[in-house]
């Protein structure tokens, strides 16, 4: 549905002296009906990116796809039309205060010099599907901060857009709201087929509606990919940091090592070793049970250390620290029967 390729936009430095990238050679790819997520920094060059998908933003060099059609060797006029196709939410709602609920959704079909009658018969429904017809009427300054992001939405699809980009577009609620908006966008992609684009600095609305995501760093796409993989397993070192407590249970904290050290180097029975194990969720398994069958199964005990583990679309993800004491043989072979239930194993004894 939507295709960069080699989009870098080149802005001059605020000294006017030399210039710097907001976006840097950024190919992206985004399959129909999707609900893609950019996350990154702030200042990474998301919102210029998205732009740049509906020409808002005209890329210093690269080529915008959109649905087949080449937006960057379009006239004027041409784009235009096609931006009619590509609807756009923002944090701040950008509704006129001077306009009712009803006339904030009809605005862009009057600018489109729509008949009246045709208006009232799209935007009447459009109120339906996002929950404001008892709101019709009312101006954006007696409307809640989810109801006016509602409108947004409602005038957003008011030309029948194939495609919605939301830049933080709930940035600004409370997170019973964004759940409820993030609810209405689900429907949204599901009953009307849409492609989304969301942008967004909150890791729960990536986990909660996308399936794809790009991380973008200094206006370049660091990691990409369906989000449950991004988030189990996250490589760059922005993204780590962006996935917040993930990234805590990763590394041992300062303040842990000199009892696991005690603990590792304690006296035990001759015949047994005790190793420090970090255990990350690769594939689709639940530990507890892999953990404690393996432990059962080969007369180990462990003692978990650290751990932060959550649920994307139902399958989990993140690491438990652990360490596990029994007989070498034993514990050699529960690595095996751990590892081949879609847990990675690392052994970290030696790091200590
Ligand atoms: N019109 C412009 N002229 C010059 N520099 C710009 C312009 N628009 C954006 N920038 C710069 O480009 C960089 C990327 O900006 P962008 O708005 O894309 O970041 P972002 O990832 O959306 O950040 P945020 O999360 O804060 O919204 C920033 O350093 C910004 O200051
Ligand atoms: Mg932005």
């Amino acid at each position: 549905m939507i295709d960069l390729q080699h989009i870098t936009q080149e802005y001059k430095n605020a000294d006017g002296k030399g210039t710097f990238f907001a976006c840097k050679d950024v190919n992206l790819h985004i399959d129909r009906g999707d609900i893609f997520g950019i996350i990154g920094r702030s200042g990474a060059g998301k919102s210029t990116l998205v732009r740049c998908i509906n020409l808002l933003n005209r890329p210093t060099s690269g080529t915008v796809i959109v649905d087949g059609k080449d937006l960057t060797k379009m006239t004027e006029e041409q784009l235009r039309a096609e931006r009619r196709q590509i609807g756009m939410i923002f944090q701040h709602f950008n509704l006129l205060s001077s306009r009712t609920v009803f006339n904030n959704v009809a605005l862009p079909l009057e600018l489109a010099n729509t008949p009246k009658e045709a208006i009232t018969k799209k935007v009447m429904p459009l109120l339906e599907l996002v929950g404001l017809t008892e709101h019709a009427n009312k101006y954006p300054s007696q409307l809640s901060g989810g109801q006016k992001q509602r409108v947004g939405i409602a005038r957003a699809l008011s030309s029948d857009p194939k495609i919605l980009l939301s830049d933080e577009a709930t940035s600004a609620l409370d997170p019973e709201t964004t759940q409820a908006t993030l609810q209405l966008l689900k429907k949204i992609n599901k009953e009307l087929g849409l492609t989304i684009v969301m942008i967004t600095h909150e890791m729960d609305v990536v986990k909660e509606i996308c399936r794809r995501v790009a991380v973008m760093d200094k206006g370049v796409i660091v990691e990409e990919g369906d989000v449950i993989d991004v988030f189990r397993d996250p490589k760059c070192e922005v993204t780590q940091a962006m996935l917040g407590t993930a990234v805590s249970a990763r590394s041992i904290p300062a303040s842990m090592i000199e009892r696991v050290r005690k603990l590792l180097t304690s006296p035990r029975e001759l015949n047994k070793a005790m190793h420090l194990l970090r255990l990350t969720f690769v594939g689709s398994s639940t530990t507890a049970p892999v953990l404690s069958q393996a432990c059962h199964k080969f007369e180990l005990d462990f003692n978990i250390l650290l751990g932060q583990v959550d649920e994307v679309q139902s399958e989990s993800y993140g690491t438990l620290t652990l360490v596990i004491e029994g007989t070498e043989d034993n514990y050699l072979k529960a690595v095996d029967f751990i590892s081949s239930n879609g847990v990675r194993v690392e052994d970290l004894t030696h790091v200590i």
